[in-house]
């Protein structure tokens, strides 16, 4: 539920102890951004209030993270779709299944991945949209967007009402993943990214629009502490596909006792 302060930045420190859950991991230094420039950008809520972010992979499958499904029961989570307010507009749709990582591991953070199928299809129109994954880790510096509805400072206390977004770089791939993990990639958040509230939201390659990264977490201080840690969607895009296919089969079997 808090984004813990980290004192120490010793790398030891940062590798072994800082993985922090943030279930509500706003967007700092972030402008307001209509939903029809992210229409594949859900919130996550839990019994009443938002949780966490989400992406829409097809009409019933969202993705997430794992750390998200802590502490709550899947019969009071619901996804809003289609709309820049958490609290109003859109589609909300009840989730059916929610669907961690089976390696996801919350005091290393790895794995921090998961898939929530809806109860009902969501009615793709302009401001609902699904994303394609992308294939491959991007390169160095690759331009990106995130949004969310996460905490605007460190210090405040609830999520924002509106979405958010901002425009992030990518880090050095491979000097990430040394240092965080292989599941993982890393944006610049100096002065602006991720907080509290925004987990599990999408980042987005701008130059071919593909997810390449659900946001997982960060440091104490938010945006004013380096980096804002991803999951690397292109490197769980199996998971992905066979986790979706696995339960939505599973449902429609169901339907035909
Ligand atoms: C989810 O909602 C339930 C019921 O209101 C509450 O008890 C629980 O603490 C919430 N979980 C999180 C992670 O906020
Ligand atoms: C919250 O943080 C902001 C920016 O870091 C600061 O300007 C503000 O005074 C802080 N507010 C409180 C109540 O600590
Ligand atoms: C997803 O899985 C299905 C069935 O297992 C397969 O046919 C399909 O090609 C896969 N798609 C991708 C993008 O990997």
């Amino acid at each position: 539920m808090f984004f813990k302060f980290i004192v120490s930045i010793s790398i030891v420190v940062l590798v072994s102890a800082a993985r922090i859950p943030g279930p509500e991991e706003r967007i700092v230094g972030g402008h307001y951004i209509p939903i029809e420039y992210v229409p594949w950008q859900v919130s996550l809520i839990n019994d009443t209030n938002h949780n966490c972010g989400g992406v829409i992979h097809s009409d019933r499958a969202i993705l997430t993270a794992a750390h998200c499904l802590s502490n709550v029961r899947t019969e009071n989570l619901l996804v809003r779709a289609g709309s820049s307010h958490w609290r109003k507009g859109g589609q909300l749709v009840k989730v059916l299944k929610a669907i961690p990582h089976e390696q996801y591991c919350p005091s290393l953070q790895s794995n921090d991945v998961a898939v929530l199928i809806l109860e009902s299809p969501l009615k793709f129109n302009r401001k609902v949209q699904k994303i394609d994954l992308a294939e491959e880790t991007p390169q160095d510096e690759t331009m990106t967007l995130v949004s969310g509805w996460g905490r605007t400072q460190a210090n405040a206390t609830y999520s924002w009402p509106i979405l958010q977004g901002v425009h992030v770089a990518l880090l050095d791939p491979t000097k990430c993943k040394e240092v965080y993990g292989k599941d993982v990639i890393c944006a610049d958040n100096l002065g602006r990214g991720i907080c509290s509230g925004d987990s599990g939201g999408p980042l987005v390659n701008l130059k071919d629009r593909k997810l390449i990264g659900l946001v997982s977490w960060g440091y104490g201080g938010c945006a004013r502490r380096n980096p804002g840690i991803y999951a690397d969607v292109a490197f769980f895009r199996n998971w992905f596909n066979k986790t979706i296919n696995e339960n939505i089969q599973s449902i429609t079997s169901d339907c035909k006792k």
